[in-house]
């Protein structure tokens, strides 16, 4: 069975190896291969079961689920068909390493600790349980036992890793630290900058090109705490981390709640709390192959510090750089953008697809409508570039059949999800 979604595995560099977690005998194995079918085919309800008693039983976890993800069924799937998919890989734990390496690096920036990963396995094995009945036979639940522990072990031994790295950077830590808003930017009717300084004033720790971090509000009416992930919008090197949100209005929906506080409550001169930058989709600048960067709304944020960092380290490298969004009262960064380009070899498109009679006469875009697999063909190079690319999910599909027809290469292909994971096919 492969992985639930194509996770776009981005980097080549995986922190660790499966040494050392311990090895399953083969009866064990093979109850394991031969259940994870009928797991799979009662997947939802189990999942329901399962984050419905685990909440029951430790609603402080949800300082850290994310409560709209929950409500629209987008993270529940997630979990649980990772541990399945893993599960089938129990006798050759290395080659999930990658996807684990990918999960692990939001578990540590959302601040995932061994002493959690108990918890879930109970609910789990609890949900299976309920939910198989008579059919979860002790041998059958013994086995999936040892099966998460087995996967849970090559979890927390990757994000071990990972904190010590987060700690050891100069300036670094590995938990949640307080900066405070230097200057807060508006870009454009829906999109603000933050620079965020540390508190404490020490140096910031240096980071990749297209890594985010995570931001954690008490929020005075709110029960729990909100963790939410943004990129890094600016290249490294600098005394501050910029972030720039997206002000999320619901129409039938409620408005995003962290996006919005951040708008409307969060001023110069409040505090923030920090996890260090996480992520494995960033830009590699040990290529100096032509580089395309492609963005949809604020999906522009990673690609703004990719930008900002290639004309600085490689101003030879071919870059064309797209973004496409509505028109110019939602056009963030648009002079950043031209003015960093300038420094470097950069090609800028943009592409509205509703302009105002403003963007016009201004001569404020280069192409009405969308970005599509013809115009790709015509106007980027294809073989042997690297393309990185961010937006809203129908873009991201749209983008990645776009290239796959095209015929670029998977390892040519990195992308980021401003969600959980999904399945761009
Ligand atoms: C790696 C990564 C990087 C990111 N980088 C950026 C970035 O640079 N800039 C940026 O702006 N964002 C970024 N995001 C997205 C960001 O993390 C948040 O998801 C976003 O700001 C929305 O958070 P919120 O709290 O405002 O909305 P939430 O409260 O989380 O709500 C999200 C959506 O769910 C809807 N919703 C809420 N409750 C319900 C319900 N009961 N039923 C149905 N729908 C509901 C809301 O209307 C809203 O549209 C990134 C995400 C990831 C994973
Ligand atoms: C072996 C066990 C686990 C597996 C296979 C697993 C898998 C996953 C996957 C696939 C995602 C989605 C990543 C993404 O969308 O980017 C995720 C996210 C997440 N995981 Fe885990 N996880 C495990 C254990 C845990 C534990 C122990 C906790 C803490 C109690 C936890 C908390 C979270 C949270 C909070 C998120 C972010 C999702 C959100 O808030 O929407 N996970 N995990």
């Amino acid at each position: 069975m492969p992985f639930p979604y194509n996770y776009g595995v981005n980097s080549e560099k995986h922190v660790t190896s499966t040494k050392g977690v311990a090895e399953m005998d083969s009866k064990t194995i093979e109850i394991i291969k031969s259940t994870v079918p009928v797991l799979e085919q009662h997947g939802e309800k189990i999942t329901t079961v399962f984050y419905q008693q685990m909440f029951e039983a430790h609603p402080e976890l949800l300082n850290i689920f994310n409560h709209a993800n929950q409500k629209q069924g987008r993270q529940q799937k997630a979990l649980a068909s990772t541990v399945y998919a893993a599960a089938q890989y129990i006798d050759n734990l290395e080659a999930i390493v990658p996807v684990v390496t990918q999960i692990a690096h939001k578990h540590r920036s959302l601040g995932i600790k061994p002493e959690h990963y108990p918890i879930v396995g109970e609910h789990l094995l609890g949900a299976i349980k309920t939910v198989l009945g008579q059919a979860a036979t002790d041998e059958i639940l013994d086995a999936w036992e040892q099966a998460y522990n087995t996967i849970a072990d090559v979890f927390i031994s990757v994000e071990a890793q990972m904190y010590q790295d987060a700690k050891n950077q100069h300036g670094g830590w590995d938990g949640f630290k307080s900066f405070v808003v230097d200057r807060k930017v508006v870009e454009s009717e829906v999109i603000t900058s933050f620079y965020l300084k540390p508190e404490d004033k020490q140096m910031l720790p240096s980071f990749e090109a297209g890594q985010y971090i995570s931001v954690k509000l008490e929020i005075e009416e709110e029960k729990f705490t909100h963790i939410r992930q943004y990129s890094l919008s600016d290249a490294a090197g600098k005394d501050y981390y910029r972030i720039s949100v997206k002000r999320e209005t619901g129409n039938e929906t409620p408005d995003g709640i962290v996006s919005n506080y951040l708008h409307e409550k969060m001023n110069e001169g409040d505090t923030i709390q920090v996890s260090a930058p996480a992520g494995d989709f960033y830009l590699d600048t040990g290529k100096d192959t032509p580089l395309v960067l492609l963005s949809g709304g604020v999906g522009l944020t990673p690609m703004m510090s990719m930008l900002n960092t290639v004309v600085d380290l490689q101003p030879e490298r071919p870059v064309t750089f797209i973004h496409a969004t509505g028109n110019g009262r939602v056009h963030a960064l648009r002079d950043e953008v031209k003015r960093v380009a300038e420094k470097g070899n950069v090609n800028v498109v943009f592409f509205y697809d509703s302009p105002t009679e403003e963007d016009r006469e201004t001569q404020a875009f280069d192409i009405e409508g969308f970005v599509t697999k013809e115009w790709l063909r015509e106007n980027v190079p294809h073989n042997d570039t690297s393309f990185y690319f961010c937006g809203p999910v129908p873009f991201m599909k749209s983008v990645n059949a776009s290239l796959k027809s095209l015929g670029v290469t998977d390892k040519n292909i990195h992308f980021e999800f401003f969600g959980p994971m999904g399945s761009l096919e």
